[in-house]
């Protein structure tokens, strides 16, 4: 297995076999976490630190379960109460901590790019959970175990990104690796969320939802990122949810074995129908999340791999 990178700052600079080698491992992961004694020790006598400068639910449980099943020591950082409060810089407190010797680092923060700046600086392996509205390179990887798993390829399907797009950094993430992977994307959502120019980097776009779906093997749900807007992207969440919310009956446009997915935390009622979402015939939102932590795992071991590489040399 080989896995030639420091950091995993984004799905930009993966190769298509450097997706299959994390989702390969992954497998084996997946299987491990249904046992119930799930411990697995490639992280042993290693530390993590997760620093979540935005608030998250899933990716931090998920991290943090991911590298205590591998045997780390973990530690997550309270941000929101850190010195950062009081005026420190992104990187005076990245190099506080990097005097502790971590050897991975998993970031999420608001801005795009913080991350990857953050990586420069620091002697161990960065994951990045998410920055701003450019890559979440893991959520993009569970994505597309999930979707390998549920339709038994990665490669040749069509895939409908549906909503937010222009400020997702699970859409973008999304969108380079499903592309990698030679699937077919069409991104639908209303033209005040899409990213302009989108059009010329091989994808279909539309506003009209019904006519995006049509016979599309995957659907992929995005929450309306309230957070990100300043006013007037959309008329209301009533009229929002009557054009773009998925429902039964706009789900029968696409294949009869469509499957639904959303990275949550969903709205439910402005996005996606929460009876729809929780049918297990057809939605594997929870399966995504199962898949997150398997994920994280085999990324972690890869890097840690090198790591210990570098230490022999
Ligand atoms: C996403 C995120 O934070 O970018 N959530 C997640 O990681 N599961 C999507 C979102 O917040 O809508």
């Amino acid at each position: 297995m080989s896995f030639a990178h420091r950091h995993l700052l984004g799905i930009e600079p993966l190769s298509q076999q450097d997706i299959v080698t994390i989702l390969d491992l992954a497998e084996t992961y997946v299987d491990l976490n249904r046992q119930s004694a799930k411990h697995a020790d490639v992280l042993a006598g290693l530390t993590q630190i997760n620093m979540f400068f935005e608030n998250s639910t899933r990716t931090q449980a998920s991290f943090e379960l991911a590298g205590k099943r591998l045997g780390a020591d973990v530690m997550n950082m309270a941000m929101q109460a850190s010195s950062i409060k009081k005026g420190e810089t992104l990187i005076d407190t990245a190099m506080t901590l990097n005097a502790m010797h971590p050897d991975l680092l998993v970031v999420r923060h608001p801005h795009s790019g913080a991350v990857d700046l953050l990586a420069q600086k620091v002697n161990c392996a960065v994951l990045n959970a998410g920055d701003g509205k450019h890559e979440h390179p893991t959520q993009a990887l569970l994505d597309a175990l999930t979707i390998r798993r549920a339709k038994g390829r990665l490669h040749r399907l069509n895939i409908a990104i549906c909503g937010d797009i222009s400020h997702s950094r699970v859409a973008r993430s999304n969108l380079i690796l499903l592309g990698k992977m030679e699937n077919r994307i069409r991104l639908i959502g209303p033209p005040t969320l899409m990213p302009a120019g989108i059009g010329e980097f091989g994808v279909e776009v539309y506003d009209d939802m019904r006519e995006g779906l049509k016979d599309v093997d995957v659907v992929m749900m995005l929450r309306l990122q309230k957070e990100r807007m300043d006013g007037g992207f959309i008329p209301s969440e009533r009229e929002y949810y009557h054009r773009y919310g998925l429902d039964a009956e706009k789900l029968a446009l696409a294949k009869p074995d469509a499957i639904v997915m959303h990275p949550g935390p969903m709205n439910r009622g402005v996005e996606i129908d929460g009876t729809l979402a929780d049918d297990i015939n057809r939605s594997v939102i929870q399966e995504q999340v199962e898949m997150g932590v398997a994920v994280r795992m085999a990324a972690m071991e890869l890097l840690a791999q090198n790591l210990a590489a570098e230490t022999r040399r």
